[in-house]
């Protein structure tokens, strides 16, 4: 069971605004901070690569504290600045050629879907989307109706930006698993809120960010390589650190997922989002879940009855993320007229997820996203404030 009073004393953020866009960035804790911040202070003091060499230990222990955050191997795991570069690094690897054909969700995010058009253009691969079940979720038996030998990649997202959806990922994985298709995974918004596993999921790549549930700093993100994947997976663009320059007409991967890696990258940052990982791996990634969960379920419950107010989620199973529209105001403007009584949310767009949007005619949403370290009494001031400002 999470101790609230503990974790609330562990988050200077609490005293000062009820925060509910833990899906946009969450509030760090004290020792993600303290590893963020005693990093500068000492790389200020005796020199960055000074300061890298004499935490070197420290920092592969964070690669070692996300691996087991998702059931990994340490050399699975690539550090990045954020979710969408590490994501990039694994589908720019893959080796998609004409008629090929990638097979992704209504729900999938802008980012990954430019992408994908991206390669389209470049390669005369296909996207075909995977239709959604009647609840809102990709349909895993519409998937399994969808393959052919034609079919290279599957790359879905797991909770989507909006909605409260969780998709079927591991049922997903496990169908790619069957049919020997790599499985690129979006969890951005799944690590550190709901425990992961990288082998009950079935996926050879996974990407998340550590400022959103995870509470790490803003700024990183990592990438998993599943250690079969590593044998022959070449990253797009590699570099001085991710490759040895071994003669005039050669080179050598590294053995492990951190080819994707550049030479330069911010140590205080992977500190901090190590320390994360072992904070919510401290409080357990269950216990954490069912609080979170809990909470936005409460909030879903209460926002359904306020007047003139349509709450957007879908899914069977839905996460710490709920949306909603009012039929005369502005998300926008109940996002801005909320912070000004300190109360964090976020106002979402149809662009970020086009064709769920298209397809369930969204207007712009607004998405709370509380967390465990939210207390009942945040959430009732979020409601008292949010029913006057649309009365
Ligand atoms: C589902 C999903 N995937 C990926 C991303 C991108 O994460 P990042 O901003 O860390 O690149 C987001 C960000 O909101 C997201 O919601």
């Amino acid at each position: 069971m999470i101790e609230l009073e503990a974790v609330r004393a562990e988050t200077p953020g609490t005293q000062h605004r009820v925060h509910l866009n833990n899906a946009g960035a969450s509030l760090m804790p004290q020792p993600v901070l303290d590893a963020v911040n005693g990093h500068l202070d000492l790389e200020a003091r005796i020199g960055g690569y000074e300061a890298k060499a004499q935490e070197d230990d420290r920092l592969l222990d964070a690669y070692a504290s996300v691996a087991r955050l998702i059931g990994a191997d340490p050399s699975e795991i690539a550090f990045a600045e954020n979710a969408t570069v590490a994501w990039q690094w694994a589908f720019f690897a893959q080796d998609l050629k004409e008629g090929d054909r990638i097979l992704t969700a209504e729900v999938e995010y802008a980012a990954n879907y430019i992408a994908y058009l991206q390669m389209a253009r470049r390669t005369g691969c296909v996207i075909d989307v995977i239709p959604s079940d009647a609840s809102g979720a990709t349909d895993p038996h519409a998937l399994e109706q969808m393959i052919d030998d034609r079919v290279k990649l599957i790359a879905i997202t797991w909770i989507p930006t909006n909605g409260g959806l969780m998709n079927p990922a591991a049922e997903i994985g496990a169908i790619a698993g069957a049919h020997g298709i790599p499985c690129l995974l979006d969890a951005c918004q799944a690590v550190g809120q709901t425990p992961v596993d990288v082998s009950a999921l079935g996926c050879d790549y996974l990407s998340a960010t550590a400022r959103k549930f995870l509470r790490g700093p803003r700024g990183s993100g990592f990438l998993y390589v599943k250690k079969d994947r590593l044998k022959d997976i070449e990253p797009y663009m590699l570099d001085l650190f991710g490759a040895t320059w071994t003669g005039p007409d050669s080179y050598e991967m590294r053995s492990d997922a951190r080819r994707f890696e550049s030479w330069e990258s911010s140590p205080a940052l992977h500190l901090g989002m190590g320390a994360a990982a072992d904070y919510a791996l401290d409080l357990g990634l269950d216990a954490i879940c069912a609080r979170a969960f809990g909470l936005a379920a409460g909030l879903r419950g209460e926002l359904v009855k306020l007047d003139g107010v349509t709450v957007r989620d879908i899914g069977t199973e839905k996460c710490a993320i709920v949306t909603f529209s009012h039929e005369r105001v502005e998300a926008a403007d109940i996002a801005s007229a909320l912070r000004e009584r300190n109360i964090n949310v976020s106002a979402s767009r149809p662009a970020s997820t086009l064709i769920d949007a298209t397809a369930r005619a969204l207007p712009n949403i607004v998405r709370v996203s509380p967390h465990y370290y939210n207390s009942e009494d945040e959430i009732e001031t979020f409601l008292r404030e949010l029913r006057e400002r649309l009365s």
